[in-house]
């Protein structure tokens, strides 16, 4: 457990030693594409291509990459929104990847996803009522003292309300809407929560808020988080560990305070230099980079490594051979050629004179 010297927002108490809560092994979901009436598969997109990671209890796992790199595919594959086309998905050690739907509801119980949209994931003509005490229904469980009492008490737990339980989503912010969103999301006490963008879609301002709250409800609940985000401003500060995706891939996957200080793959550095530094003082220490050109199709990657078109260190065996993601400290993987922060694991080969 840490406290960051910028916001005192206190990240979630990790027991390293502890089994994992969460474990993926070269987890694949790649989306068919066909054509014609027979609907003949020409090619894929490659959503999730080949991941590992796992998720510790009482952690924050961050999750970051640009737009189309897989990071909700991924969020749908581990709750089990979706059926994965490779690799393995264990929960609590238990094998869950292609359990079918009648064999997952004791899971769903554990497991909770909290979406992007506050204002499309809450039914408008549902109450507020109605919709954190959904679960309760969908799960058959009566709650101590009714239904109506303990859904007010998750109101109050998430910072609103209990006389909002008859009204209906139309009439709250977008702030107050993903506090609905996650007191449905808490209902059953999960052990895991998923949360897909949670603040994306709000004001900078609510934001903090947000993300506090949840930080809030980890502690006092002993939830796991996977906070999904696609840059490292808003989540910084309460994940544990982070991992960044590129194309489908994890090309990094470190503790905060290493993936920050020591960051090792270039891309990861990219996005960093992206993140505003709010210390003047500290300001200078960091030179943005500027990505050149578009991330590339997932339907037909580059070769090698992928995210060599946009990479200032780009080398022939970068466009050759794929970098496997390997720890090269303890707690810090990448998947790089030519890492930063570290000794070069390509060194007889000289950098390309590009960028
Ligand atoms: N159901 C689907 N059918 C076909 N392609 C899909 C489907 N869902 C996602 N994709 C594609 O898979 C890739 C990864 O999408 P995904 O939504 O997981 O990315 P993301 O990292 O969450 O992006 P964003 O930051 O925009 O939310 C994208 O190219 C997307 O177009
Ligand atoms: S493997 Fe090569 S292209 Fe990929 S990030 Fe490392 S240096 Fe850049
Ligand atoms: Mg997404």
């Amino acid at each position: 457990m840490t406290e960051t010297e910028e916001t005192g927002v206190v990240a979630g108490t990790t027991d390293e030693s502890a089994a994992p809560l969460l474990r993926v092994r070269g987890l694949v979901r790649h989306f068919p594409i066909t054509k014609g009436l027979l609907k003949r598969q020409v090619g894929a997109v490659q959503a999730v291509d080949g991941i590992d990671f796992e998720v510790r209890p009482g952690e924050t796992l961050g999750v970051v990459g640009e737009s189309g790199c897989g990071k909700s595919t991924m969020g749908r594959l581990i709750t089990r929104l979706d059926e994965p086309t490779g690799g393995t998905i264990e929960f609590e050690g238990r094998d869950i990847t292609h359990l079918p739907p009648g064999k997952l509801r004791p899971m769903r119980r554990d497991v909770q996803m909290i979406f992007q949209d506050p204002y499309g994931s809450l039914n408008p003509r549902h109450t507020i009522g109605g919709i954190v005490g959904t679960p309760f229904r969908l799960q058959g469980v009566e709650p101590e003292g009714g239904l109506k009492k303990e859904v007010q008490r998750l109101l109050e737990l998430v910072g609103l309300s209990p006389e909002h339980y008859n009204r209906y989503p139309h009439e709250f912010s977008g702030g107050q809407r993903q506090r609905i969103g996650i007191a449905r999301a808490l209902a059953l006490k999960p052990k895991l929560v998923v949360a897909d963008e949670p603040v994306s879609a709000l004001d900078v301002s609510i934001q903090a808020q947000v993300v506090n709250l949840m930080d809030d409800l980890q502690d006092e609940l002993g939830l796991t988080y996977v906070i999904i985000a696609h840059d490292l401003s808003v989540i910084r500060h309460v994940s544990d560990r982070i991992a960044v995706m590129y194309l489908g891939k994890i090309v990094e996957l470190a503790d905060r305070k290493s993936l920050y200080e020591a960051p090792m793959h270039p891309y990861t550095k990219a996005l960093l230099s992206a993140v505003p530094v709010p210390d003047p003082k500290r300001r200078t220490q960091r030179d943005r980079i500027l990505l050149k050109g578009d991330v590339p199709s997932p339907i037909d990657p580059p070769s090698g490594c992928r995210f060599r078109t946009r990479c200032w260190k780009a080398t022939e065996v970068c466009a050759t051979t794929e970098p496997p993601l390997v720890a090269l400290r303890t707690g810090h993987e990448v998947a790089c050629h030519h890492p930063e922060n570290a000794p070069d694991g390509a060194r007889d080969d000289e950098p390309a004179k590009t960028a």
